[in-house]
């Protein structure tokens, strides 16, 4: 008779316990019980980067790693980048449901109505030096951001934690646009409440003279979509750094600079601008073998914008991303190292080593080369990777506040250091 449990057998001690199987997990608190002497602290498991521990129940995003399936609330994401805006994905993200035509005015209206920033930020901002990271200005932006709404503390009331997660949606575009203004040294341009999310943010960022800036539709559009793909990605490391940071209950604008902190690093969304370092450095067509032989060496070379944790698939995202790369060169002209990206995929995609470890293009591969073309430098990328995913840290957030299984995230450990032994005066240490 088939039973959702599990019998574990200790050979230790020879007893067999039985844990409960849901939804195919198991307790590992469940484990605390097998012991070998009743003072034991009993058994743990071990899984750095939790490489097989789910560390919560989520009824967000849905990846199918082995199949290349994205859904946001159900919704699949190639759906979503075509019919959607990313406000109405980041509403869907953080309400469960996609919005009414008045629900998505006011979230419209609410969130238009919130760009603007305290103008002591400013302040803030000329304190860095002129060739500061974007990313390094953001992270602190976001931290002192949260100084002037002292009442977001109040993480449970449900209209006080709204109000920030609008402030927090609403206020990314003109932090980052901010950020960069400072980076090249022109006057910080202001909102404009008559236009889109997307094309809001283009206006803070290439404002010069004009009276009034008309963002080209298609790179607004091709943004806009970009910030779907990137809304959220369920437990990916800086989800988890928000959940983490998030469980003690810290104000949500901290919590979200820690994400954005994690989010910076090279392995995650600082990806996107190694790929493009990565292609100039190989430089032509002609030197992309012996960059995949340097690769498949060992030494040390990754292929950047290749590989996933989760995705032992093509990653949905890069196809679309590949999709609105194309359109985006038919305005802005084709970007020259689209070559050298092309004949890296075909290579690597041919080749065992790839194969084997089911290496394939992330997000990250293409969406540099779309954001070089629309004249963002460099340094930005991360910081557009992280102004849409804003809506997914804060939805992952207030589900981990919601759930009543979540407390302060505290992992164990196995403790490998010295056993007791007493102080050694100066005198006798060698
Ligand atoms: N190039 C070459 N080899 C790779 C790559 C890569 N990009 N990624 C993984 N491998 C190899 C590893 O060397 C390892 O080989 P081995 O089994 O011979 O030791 C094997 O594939 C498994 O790799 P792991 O590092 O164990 O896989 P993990 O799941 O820990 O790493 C990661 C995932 C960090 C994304 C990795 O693939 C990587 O570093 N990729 C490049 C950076 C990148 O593009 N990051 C963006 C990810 S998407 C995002 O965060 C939005």
């Amino acid at each position: 008779m088939p039973s959702n449990t599990l019998s574990i057998t200790d050979n230790r001690t020879g007893k067999t316990y039985e844990v409960p199987i849901a939804e195919g997990t198991i307790r590992a608190t469940d484990l605390r019980k097998i012991k070998v002497v009743d003072d034991d602290f009993g058994l743990m498991t071990y899984d750095p980067a939790f490489m097989n521990t789910a560390a919560c129940r989520s009824a967000i995003t849905f990846i199918d790693g082995d199949k290349g399936i994205l859904e946001y609330r159900g919704y699949p994401i190639e759906q979503l980048a075509e019919k959607s805006t990313y406000l109405e994905t980041a509403y869907l993200l953080l309400n469960g449901e996609l919005p009414n035509k008045a629900q998505l005015a006011q979230w419209t209206h609410d969130v238009t109505h919130h760009t603007f920033i305290n103008e002591n930020l400013k302040s803030l901002l000329d304190a860095f030096r002129y060739n500061a990271h974007p990313m390094g200005k953001l992270i602190s932006t976001l931290a002192a951001l949260g100084t002037f709404y002292p009442e977001a503390k109040s993480i449970f009331d449900v209209e006080c934690r709204n109000k920030q997660i609008t402030r927090l949606v609403a206020k990314m575009i003109t932090i980052a646009a901010f950020g960069y203004r400072h980076m090249v040294g022109q006057p910080y341009a202001y909102p404009d409440n008559d236009l889109s999310y997307p094309g809001n943010f283009l206006n803070m960022m290439y404002k010069t003279t004009e009276a009034k800036y008309t963002p080209n539709p298609a790179l607004e559009h091709a943004l806009d979509v970009l910030f779907i793909l990137h809304a959220d990605h369920e437990q990916n490391c800086s989800t988890n750094a928000m959940r983490a940071v998030g469980s003690s209950h810290v104000d949500p604008y901290s919590a979200v600079a820690a994400a954005a902190a994690a989010l910076y690093g090279p392995l995650h969304g600082g990806a996107n601008e190694e790929v493009i370092r990565m292609l100039t450095e190989i430089e032509s067509v002609n030197n992309v073998p012996a960059f995949i032989g340097k690769v498949k060496a060992g030494e040390g070379v990754r292929l950047m914008g290749f590989g996933h944790r989760v995705y032992k698939n093509y990653d949905p995202r890069a196809r679309i991303i590949k999709k609105v790369a194309y359109e985006v060169f038919e305005v802005t002209g084709k970007n020259p190292l689209l070559d050298i990206a092309l004949e890296l995929e075909r290579i690597a995609l041919e080749d065992e080593y790839f194969v084997k470890r089911k290496l394939y293009p992330n997000v990250d591969f293409y969406s540099g080369l779309i954001y070089q073309a629309m004249k963002f430098p460099m340094d930005m990328f991360t910081t557009l990777f992280a102004i849409p995913r804003v809506s997914g840290w804060l939805a992952q957030w207030q589900e981990m506040l919601q759930d009543a299984d979540q407390k302060i995230a505290r992992p164990r450990q196995i403790y490998i250091g010295k056993a007791r032994r007493d102080f050694v005066p100066m005198e006798r240490r060698s």
